[in-house]
């Protein structure tokens, strides 16, 4: 039986969360086996905001290595930059003109992004979602893994493609959001009612992947929890203890009733040590086989022109079929 499709991806920006991993990369990992992996390096997303370009060519190789150094073996999964493969913009030019407005303007994303840079409100900022869909729809996805806050963007993703099926019959696949049993959200340490976001301004709301040790005891130290000092899960009373809880069930494949067992009668310091002891172990590896990688530039573009080469032929097929649909002339 053929395996069932999968796309996702990662906007090149240089610092990455523990809230994209856990959210993200780590699930990833665990399907390798079982899909048909595709993994982009969203590089033409990030133009969205301003980048600095040398900034933004490193920080797409950099996001190869991540992704490696994560576990995604290159030789299970298509590992390619977007911007690689024309049919990315080709279909979203199309798909455009297959999207309503009035839909786009609900996307709390934008609200957010258009509030944040409200001096840059471009219209890539507001077509963001169709480029998306695009980047789904090129590679008949059964799945789309990804943390809770792109759900909005899958859903806008499954309505333009029915809407396209049924003006031209089947020809996209519908493909469903894959959230992870854990790790949809994880919130930032500061400010546990608010997602950790790369973007966030205060260091210390967030940790980075690249941390260093030091700097995640400090962060862990830092995280804001509430004065009842008792390790419980209760999401709407305690949620800074519990999203530690749930980071540290993650990465020890732990329950949360196993985690308030552990931690019974102690108090949030000694919790928050071993919470920032797991991040570390978890880590360390994962940072030793990226600096590994990053030394290795042949290596890292090895691992891209062969996901490229794969990813464009499987696109290229899809965007065909869709300019017949629409009365474009194909030879
Ligand atoms: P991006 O780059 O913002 O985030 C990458 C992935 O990390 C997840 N994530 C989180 N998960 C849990 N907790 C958090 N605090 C957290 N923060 C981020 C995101 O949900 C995402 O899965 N538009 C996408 C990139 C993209 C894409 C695609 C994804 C472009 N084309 C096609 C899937 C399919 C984005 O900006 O993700």
């Amino acid at each position: 039986m053929e395996k069932k499709v999968i796309l996702s991806g990662i906007q090149a920006t240089g610092n990455l969360t523990l809230g994209n991993y856990l959210g993200a990369l780590n699930n990833w990992v665990k399907m390798q086996d079982e899909y048909d992996c595709y993994y982009m390096i969203a590089d033409l997303h990030t133009l969205t905001v301003r980048n600095d370009p040398e900034e933004l060519r490193k920080n797409t190789l950099n996001l190869i290595a991540l992704y490696v150094a994560a576990g995604l073996d290159p030789d299970k999964n298509t590992i390619f930059i977007q911007s690689h493969i024309p049919a990315h913009t080709q279909l979203s030019w199309i798909l455009n003109c297959y999207t309503y407005m009035g839909e786009l303007n609900r996307m709390t994303q934008f609200k957010d992004k258009a509030a944040k840079h409200a001096d840059n409100i471009n219209s890539g900022l507001f077509t963001y979602p169709v480029l998306m869909a695009s980047d789904i729809l090129l590679y008949n996805a059964d799945l789309v893994p990804v943390g809770e806050d792109q759900k909005q963007h899958l859903e806008i993703t499954r309505d333009i493609a029915e809407r396209f099926n049924s003006i031209y019959g089947d020809t996209f696949k519908i493909p469903e959001v894959y959230i992870g049993e854990v790790g949809a959200r994880i919130m930032g340490l500061q400010n546990p009612t608010a997602k950790m976001s790369k973007s966030a301004k205060d260091p210390m709301d967030k940790i980075l992947l690249t941390d260093s040790s030091e700097d995640i005891r400090k962060k862990l130290k830092r995280a804001v929890t509430d004065s009842e000092n008792c390790v419980r899960f209760d999401k709407e009373n305690k949620p800074g203890v519990s999203n530690l809880m749930g980071i540290y069930g993650i990465i020890k494949n732990k329950t949360m009733d196993k985690i308030e067992e552990e931690f019974k009668g102690k108090g949030y310091g000694e919790f928050k040590n071993a919470v920032a002891e797991a991040i570390i172990e978890r880590l360390e590896p994962l940072q030793n086989r990226y600096n590994e990688l990053i030394e290795n530039p042949d290596k890292l573009k090895a691992i891209y022109e062969k996901g490229d080469k794969k990813a464009e032929e499987k696109a290229n097929n899809i965007l065909k079929n869709v300019y017949r649909k629409v009365g474009l002339i194909v030879d």
